[in-house]
């Protein structure tokens, strides 16, 4: 029997109008563009300013244009979800509200959090649903609000993050393209290291958990980017030694976007040289969930049948990993 891959069909963004500088933010807190620049390599961030207005409308928007640019009919998609940690809620989640917003009708889904590996994770899920043959058109969407966890007296951690969502249609293929293999790890070590106190079942919201601005993202960032700088680099290491692929051999590295270092140190171990790295952090920050659909939509263009990617992430957790794919389409 041919086995069948899952193919990435088509990728969308969406951005929210407003960008936050790092002028402004050097108004905000006390920090400067040559320490962001240097230190993070962001120039720029995106923010989601309109009133009512949360990670599933950022989400929606994404897959709506999905839709238009495949011509695919909205009650087609058969599976949705959706990697956040900023859902617009609790619950219900935040896949129910998107299918609302973009018209989807007779689909099922779900969120799926993994911070920074969000759309990794997510890879890997979808792919298990194409691959068992029982669904044809699913949709990952990496989206999140990072403005609205982010504490904006607190320099080491606001000039890093930005709002965004990036959406992409998995469809089945027999031939070889798609995803190719998967190297993914979780390990709970991170807690300490990266996290949102409160509002869950250990700490939930009260006037103390407020007045400790424990609802806002916490980060040691040292101890973050030590690990963050071994795994993802490790993950891509092993991925391309498992499927005998050198530097030469890969089209592109989409790295997660959290600093221009640990994307460095990534491609510096993968043997590749800059040209081959995609890099738009410095447009839009950390998006957690949505930097790899972001990185895709900003390149299709320059995206061939048959590129060997690879994609590397990041995250709270901790939660790390490389996903190894071939581009399945032309430039359109
Ligand atoms: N402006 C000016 N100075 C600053 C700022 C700022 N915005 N932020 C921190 N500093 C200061 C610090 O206070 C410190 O000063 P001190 O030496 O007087 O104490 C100095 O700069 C150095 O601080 P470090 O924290 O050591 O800076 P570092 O080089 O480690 O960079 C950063 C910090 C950018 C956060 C880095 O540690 C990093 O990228 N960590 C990993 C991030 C990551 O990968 N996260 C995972 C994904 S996020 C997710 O999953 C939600």
């Amino acid at each position: 029997m041919t086995q069948i891959r899952a193919a990435i069909t088509a990728v969308n963004g969406w951005l929210p109008d407003y960008v936050l500088t790092n002028e402004e933010l050097s108004t905000m807190v006390d920090t400067n563009d040559e320490w962001i620049t240097t230190r993070t390599g962001i120039k720029e961030r995106r923010i989601l300013k309109e009133k009512g207005k949360a990670t599933s409308d950022m989400a929606a928007e994404a897959v709506k244009g999905l839709l238009l640019k495949t011509g695919t009919k909205a009650e087609d998609i058969e599976v949705i979800i959706v990697s956040t940690i900023t859902p617009d809620m609790t619950f219900p989640n935040t896949a129910s509200l998107v299918c609302l917003k973009a018209g989807l009708t007779n689909a099922w889904g779900f969120d799926l959090n993994a911070a920074c590996s969000g759309f990794i994770f997510g890879l890997e899920t979808a792919t298990q649903f194409i691959t068992s043959g029982k669904y044809k058109k699913v949709i990952l969407v990496g989206a999140d609000m990072m403005s609205t966890i982010v504490d904006y007296t607190d320099r080491t951690t606001c000039v890093l993050f930005g709002d965004g969502a990036g959406a992409i249609m998995l469809e089945p293929t027999n031939d070889e393209l798609g995803v190719m293999d998967t190297e993914l790890k979780v390990n709970g070590i991170g807690a300490q290291y990266l996290n949102l106190k409160a509002g869950g079942s250990l700490r939930p919201a009260s006037h103390e958990t407020i007045d400790n601005k424990e609802h806002c993202l916490y980060q040691d960032g040292q101890n973050v980017f030590k690990f963050a700088v071994k795994s993802m680099a490790d993950a891509a290491e092993a991925i391309m030694k498992r499927n005998n692929l050198t530097g030469e051999d890969i089209a592109w590295l989409v790295p997660h976007q959290a600093n221009k270092r640990i994307i460095d140190a990534t491609a510096h171990r993968a043997g590749l040289t800059d040209e081959k790295v995609m890099l738009n952090i410095q447009k839009y920050g950390n998006t957690t969930a949505a930097t790899i659909p972001l990185c895709l939509w900003d390149w299709e263009k320059k995206l061939k049948k048959g590129d060997n990617l690879i994609l590397a992430a990041f995250g709270g957790g901790f939660t790390w990993g490389s996903i190894y794919l071939k581009w399945a389409y032309d430039p359109k």
